[in-house]
């Protein structure tokens, strides 16, 4: 959620600011903003609304030239979008310009005292007063570092910073509370960005900040604190993906490229975990809390969003192959409902990202009750994943369409690992079927793949609903979820309202939405309880309502009950809802690009939520 991006070195700083907040717009995109010491040591500073390419057009690219400078890409949280409210923002004085991710929650109360002594403000937002908060002590105590670290004391929320000061034109500070920073390491030069990706073009060699560290950078290197004033020395790590891995590659949206590499995320998330010729799977990264999973009384998965949406599949998937109580909760909701939390508990913490601010907020109640916390989590190195006892990579490669797909699978096929890593151990899985399903794994890139290879046949589906206000997806057990996860696809990129229900809930109120202008999605495999989907649909097709089908290869019958189907391969139930969500991604995607929607950057979305 919004990105930063700050340069010192000995290049012109602009064109590194303004690729890296291209390359991070995924972050946030309704305004952005650059601020560069120049040669006589002034601070310039341009910011627009809308898009970066917006801004980068209109900026003098003449005048904006010098060898330190930051940048911001925004999604707004206090005050609306538009030129005055973009970051970076001023202190009262033009001497200090910050760009801030998260929120300063306190920042009424400061706002009012520096207000009287005499300060004054320009915008609505927190960032400002932040600025100013700097001045303050600035103002006292002549040091930029200082006045920093003293303003921070003084705040409470959440930042990621990076501030310029134009008394003190050699430097950069930064800091961390909450809100991802990274540092980029090349030669004779520093990348400081909140996103590896806005830095992997230059270095891929970075440390990342903790809570409470900040970093003094200077074109000689830099220097590590905390907001405390103590030395610290954090390690250099290595980023682990190739630019290709977030850039387009031919594809017309990094959506629909996601969609597409599912076969090999897929593979990359199983791969050296399950032996084919016994099924018995091992996850190095449970193996330290493998004992406390074992004798845990209940399992609590909470995330956010499609996170969320794996997480009620996998508590279908624990409960029926493993025989252990799940609960599934949403991390915004667990952080302050004050759960019942056991020390036997353990705690499952699902994030594509590893930073959304609610599901770290979750991690942290869950750890302060004793409980035994696990991340499912695909950004490398990223907070719940250093915070957690331990975790599981799921290994989906850099996911930067904003609408999460890829992740998604990778998440439920670690869930699933997770679940025949138990099973075998409790023997609540026969031998047999850990087998059948090791052979089933094997094939499941090449049916993914099958799908794609057909998505025409989605396409010209999605085409014929483009004009559609509504729609409903029913789905029962496991499929259950997918139907939410379908629904939330369509209203995140195609804002045409959807709601996803279970199928035979429908008769309780959504039945009465039902007539000859509402398509509903079923999920009908032919599984244990295709005959009882097969009844919710009838109940649809009396009402006129427009039946489009997720049915099996090889369901022969159920042309003679759908308007419209689109195929999937058989499976197991296990990975059934891998299978099943693939066209709906697609369904999803083609109708948002017959709308003329931007599908990688939907309105007011942001990839990863850092604020509450
Ligand atoms: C945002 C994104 C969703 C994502 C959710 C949770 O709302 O737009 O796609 O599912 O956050 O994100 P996480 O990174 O924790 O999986």
């Amino acid at each position: 959620m919004c990105g930063i991006v700050g340069y010192v070195g000995k290049r012109n700083s602009l064109p590194i600011i303004l690729d890296g907040l291209k390359r991070m717009e995924y972050r946030g995109y309704d305004s952005a903003g650059v601020s560069i010491i120049n040669s006589e040591n002034k601070i310039i500073n341009f910011k627009k609304a809308g898009k970066v390419d917006e801004m980068s057009k209109s900026i003098d690219k003449d005048i904006f030239s010098g060898n330190i400078g930051i940048g911001h890409t925004r999604w707004a949280t206090h005050g609306i979008p538009n030129d005055c409210n973009a970051h970076p923002h001023f202190d009262m004085d033009d001497n200090i310009v910050i760009v801030h991710n998260g929120i300063i929650e306190n920042y009424k109360q400061i706002k009012s005292k520096l207000a009287d002594e005499g300060y004054t403000f320009k915008t609505e937002t927190d960032t400002e007063v932040l600025a100013n908060l700097i001045n303050y002590y600035f103002k006292q105590t002549g040091e930029f570092e200082k006045a920093v670290r003293l303003a921070l004391t003084d705040v409470n929320g959440t930042y990621g910073i990076a501030c310029l000061c134009a008394s003190e034109p050699d430097k950069m500070i930064i800091a961390r509370n909450g809100s991802p920073l990274l540092i980029g390491i090349g030669n004779d030069e520093t990348i400081v960005s909140s996103d590896a990706s806005a830095v992997i073009n230059h270095t891929r060699n970075v440390v990342y900040l903790e809570e409470g560290d900040m970093a003094i950078i200077k074109e000689n290197g830099f220097k590590m604190k905390t907001i405390y004033d103590e030395r610290i020395f954090r390690e250099a790590k290595e980023i682990d993906f190739l630019i290709e891995s977030i850039e387009k590659g031919g594809y017309d949206h990094f959506m629909l490229k996601e969609i597409c590499e599912q076969p090999d995320s897929i593979q990359n998330t199983y791969r050296g975990r399950i032996n084919f010729d016994t099924g018995i799977t091992k996850l190095g990264g449970l193996e330290s809390v493998f004992d406390k999973m074992l004798n845990a009384k209940r399992f609590i998965i909470t995330a956010c969003g499609t996170a969320w949406h794996a997480g009620l599949v996998g508590e279908y998937m624990l409960e029926q192959y493993c025989k252990v109580p799940v609960e599934v909760e949403y991390a915004s909701e667990f952080r302050y409902r004050r759960p019942i939390i056991n020390p036997d508990d353990v705690v499952i913490l699902i994030s594509q990202s590893g930073e959304t601010a609610d599901t770290l907020a979750a991690l942290r109640e869950a750890k302060k009750y004793g409980a035994t916390t696990i991340g499912v989590v695909n950004v490398i190195g990223s907070t719940i994943a250093r915070e957690v006892d331990a975790g599981t990579y799921v290994h989906a490669g850099p996911e930067i369409g904003v609408a999460s797909t890829k992740a998604f699978t990778s998440q439920v096929m670690s869930l699933a690992l997770i679940t025949l890593m138990l099973a075998a151990e409790k023997k609540t899985i026969s031998k047999d079927s850990l087998k059948e399903i090791a052979t089933e794994l094997k094939s499941l890139p090449g049916k993914i793949q099958n799908m794609i290879d057909i998505r025409n046949e989605y396409k010209k589906v999605a085409e014929l609903f483009k004009d559609s206000r509504n729609f409903l997806y029913l789905g029962r057990g496991i499929n259950f979820p997918v139907a939410l996860e379908g629904a939330l696809k369509l209203k995140e990129i195609s804002y045409i309202h959807a709601e996803g229900y279970p199928a035979a809930e429908m008769k309780h109120g959504p039945i009465a939405l039902i007539d000859e202008n509402m398509p509903v999605v079923f999920i009908a495999p032919k599984d244990r309880i295709y005959e009882k989907v097969i009844s919710n649909i009838e109940e649809v097709r009396a009402r006129s309502g427009k039946i489009i089908v997720i049915a099996t290869d090889d369901d022969k019958d159920i042309g003679s009950y759908a308007d419209h189907i689109l195929r999937v391969p058989r499976s197991s139930a296990l990975f059934a809802p891998i299978l099943n969500v693939i066209p709906l991604q697609f369904l999803s995607y083609y109708m948002a690009v017959a709308r003329g929607c931007n599908v990688d950057q939907p309105r007011n979305l942001a990839k990863s939520v850092t604020v509450e």
